[in-house]
């Protein structure tokens, strides 16, 4: 059943197997039912896979409950005790069967020390026939509620927007809400469902109806409709009376996940789009500088061929990543990406460059990301052309800090320095616009004979006040 159902390795099974063979032994010294869950592989349910009941004494249940399928809504506790690796002990229940129960979970681990399956005790709950009582008055006024209407008040069953069907032991409908009465009228053109066979008025539901589990919750496809299926055996003295049905249609929330689904795709492919032209972009550049250029021009190639290069960079990171949708870049990955194709790409050939990168993720949204790639990318190439002509070796050190929404990005080579009459050109005139325009930060040049440091500092707004600005902003672009 391990093997079939879960996705536990051999070891893991083993030990499962392991403590099963105990399980006898922990309900004949408890006097109480044990049972062994394991989460089903690819699905947030559980299932029952080892139980023993108590040789010795009363055992809760008659009917085998290995092979059932374990449900959170009904069992809390497994799943707490699954998700954080604790005991929950004592807990009172009502198990799938209606049985009211105190209920205990140990989790079993593997030598990892992850959940592979719950350990659980179940005792009957002596408080059981008091509470019973003290429900009564509860059950009464409920089923009032229910059922019963006269002409101004209408009944709860009568406004809920579920099917709701009540269905005899011979599987004949006894009782169906108005909303079900409706969707049996629409969709198959039966009225006065009532007295009719289940399976006759939804053939759907025949499998549900006809499983002997004692709750089972299916979703299923019937013509445009996607309807959640429940269906919980009613047990009077252990035998079972009939069975409640409830069918909710969920299409509007299938239909909306599957706009998402589409919408991430159509996002996907522009990303690959723009990513895509701005390689073909950077091949036609490339094309041209193989073709022969004088040596000015080539240098004014390659400078655009590298700042094309870098803008291509971000969206080649947001297409690794798992979720498109979020638009959001590591930058500090991003600056590393950039300075390294950089370096490679050559241009300080007679220098060893050794590239120091530093800082722990940082992530800005893909506007903000092209912006300081290309900043990065001026920055760094700067380093490469002017900092160690007529040098062996050199370091590039590209470091990102941040305190809270303060980013501050610097620069810095052990080169030369910059000369003192500095003929300022396109590179830092970029740098200078992306900085005060689009990153609304400031920047600062220093340099010595020891080398060239610019420190970049910059805010990375916070989801709320970027809504608000952009609401309120009519200018720009
Ligand atoms: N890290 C550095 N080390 C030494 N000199 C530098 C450094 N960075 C910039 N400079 C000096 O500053 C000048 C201006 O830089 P700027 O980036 O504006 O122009 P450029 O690199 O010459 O050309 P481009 O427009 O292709 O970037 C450079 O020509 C160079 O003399
Ligand atoms: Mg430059």
């Amino acid at each position: 059943m391990c093997r079939e159902y879960t996705s536990l390795d051999k070891q893991e099974i083993e030990k499962i197997k392991e403590v099963s063979r105990q399980l006898q032994l922990i309900a004949d010294l408890t006097g109480t039912n044990v049972f062994i869950d394991c989460q089903i592989k690819d699905s947030t349910n559980a299932i029952v896979v080892a139980e023993a009941s108590p040789s010795t004494g009363k055992t809760l249940y008659h009917e085998p409950y290995v092979g059932t399928v374990v449900y959170e809504q009904f069992e809390p506790s497994v799943f707490l005790s699954l998700r954080t690796g604790k005991s929950v002990l004592f807990n009172k229940a009502v198990t799938q069967r209606g049985i009211f129960v105190k209920q205990s979970v140990t989790p079993i681990k593997n030598d990892n020390g992850q959940v592979i399956g719950m350990l659980i005790k179940e005792e009957n709950e002596p408080r059981e026939m008091e509470r019973m009582k003290s429900l009564s008055p509860a059950t009464e006024m409920l089923w009032e509620l229910f059922f019963f209407t006269d002409h101004e008040r209408p009944a709860l069953s009568d406004i809920m927007k579920e099917h709701f069907i009540l269905v005899d032991a011979s599987t004949n409908i006894v009782y169906a809400n108005p909303s079900a009465k409706t969707f049996i009228a629409e969709v198959y053109n039966i009225d006065g469902c009532e007295g009719k066979p289940a399976e006759e008025a939804l053939p759907f539901i025949k499998p549900v109806i006809h499983s002997n589990k004692d709750l089972v919750i299916e979703e299923i496809q019937v013509a445009k409709f996607f309807l959640e299926v429940k269906k919980v055996d009613i047990y009077k003295q252990d035998q079972v009376k009939g069975m409640l049905i409830l069918i909710r249609d969920v299409t509007d929330l299938r239909m909306k996940e599957r706009e998402l689904v589409v919408k991430s795709v159509v996002i996907r492919e522009i990303h690959h789009r723009v990513k895509n032209n701005l390689q073909a972009v950077a091949s036609l550049l490339r094309l041209q500088i193989r073709k022969g250029v004088s040596e000015e021009s080539r240098g004014y190639l390659t400078d655009s061929l590298n700042r094309v290069m870098s803008i291509a960079s971000v969206y080649e990171i947001i297409l690794a990543s798992d979720n498109v949708d979020n638009d959001e870049v590591d930058i500090v990955g991003l600056s590393n990406k950039i300075a390294q194709m950089l370096i490679q790409n050559g241009g300080c050939e007679q220098t060893a460059l050794e590239l120091r990168c530093h800082g722990e993720q940082i992530l800005a949204d893909s506007k903000k990301a092209v912006s300081i790639a290309l900043v990065v990318n001026e920055l760094v190439q700067n380093s490469i052309k002017h900092a160690f002509k007529h040098r062996s070796s050199g370091v590039i050190d590209v470091r990102f800090t941040r305190q809270e929404s303060d980013v501050t990005l610097s620069v810095s080579d052990n080169g030369t320095g910059m000369r003192k009459e500095v003929k300022r050109s396109l590179g830092l005139d970029i740098v200078k616009n992306l900085i005060e325009h689009d990153l609304s930060g400031e920047y600062y040049i220093g340099s010595s004979s020891t080398g060239t440091t610019v420190i970049v500092s910059f805010t990375l707004e916070q989801e709320g006040v970027k809504e608000y600005e952009e609401a309120d902003f009519t200018g720009g672009r």
